[in-house]
């Protein structure tokens, strides 16, 4: 597989065309992002251990019947992925309040939601990601109402899934973030999976193992990453 042209560069991650028109390599860098950008800082060996995690909950998610765009790792820092047409929407499911609803509803922190919630967010960040609904979504094209009913089935399926799986490793899954996109035709799982874009407690202590650590300068941000990863055997 040839690594071709830059075709995208985000603030973590850079996307490569390649000999294939079907496929794309993405390149997770080191760059580890807060605030929509605000805040960017280069952490040792956080693009080889995001890589590495997303692969192992990727192929965990296809193995449940959650269609992603994974298909081999290529290094430690890139993988092949089938080149998807993005829908800006980013579908959160959360656990725990933490986070944004929490500041925006003036919850505290570690409340327990049940049954858990889903939002969206439009990707944008100079908007800060903007909270938006179905309606939104259905007014600006963004996606269709079968496609919205596809991505909320696939991540509320996928929280079945990696809730369990983290159960098992002594971890809460807080919340997440994933984002779809269009593969002729059909609705799969794009971006990543990794501590950067979901929460994730130790379950007796309620330590924090994600970018938490990052946002709110607890320091150890890639040790907490490396705990979670080595707790659910993923290999480094
Ligand atoms: P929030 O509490 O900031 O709304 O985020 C909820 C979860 O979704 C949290 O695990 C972080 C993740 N997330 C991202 O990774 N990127 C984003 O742009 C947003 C809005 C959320
Ligand atoms: N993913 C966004 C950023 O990198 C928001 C966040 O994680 O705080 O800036």
């Amino acid at each position: 597989m040839k690594k071709l042209t830059e075709l995208y560069s985000g603030k973590a991650k850079s996307v490569y065309a390649t000999d294939d028109a079907d496929r794309v390599i993405m390149e997770f860098r080191d760059d580890t992002s807060a605030f929509d950008g605000l805040k960017i800082v280069q952490l040792a060996r956080k693009g080889k251990v995001n890589n590495k995690f997303n692969a192992f909950i990727m192929e965990k998610l296809s193995a449940a019947g959650v269609p992603t765009h994974f298909e081999r790792l290529l290094s430690d820092n890139e993988v092949l992925v089938k080149k998807l047409q993005m829908i800006p929407v980013e579908c959160v499911v959360r656990n725990i309040a933490a986070g944004s609803l929490c500041k925006r509803l003036g919850i505290s922190e570690g409340q327990e939601l049940n049954p858990p919630t889903l939002e969206f967010f439009l990707k944008n960040d100079a908007l800060h990601d903007p909270m938006i609904n179905e309606y939104h979504i259905r007014s600006f094209g963004w996606a269709s109402d079968a496609e919205v009913a596809i991505m909320k089935d696939l991540t509320f399926r996928a929280n079945n899934v990696l809730k369990t799986l983290f159960a098992n490793a002594g971890i809460l899954l807080v919340d997440y973030k994933l984002e779809f996109g269009r593969f002729n035709g059909t609705i799969i799982l794009g971006d990543e999976f990794s501590p950067d874009g979901c929460r994730l407690w130790d379950a007796t202590t309620r330590k924090k193992l994600d970018k938490d650590r990052f946002r709110q300068d607890l320091g150890d941000v890639i040790e907490g990453y490396e705990e979670v990863a080595r707790r659910l055997g993923v290999e480094l």
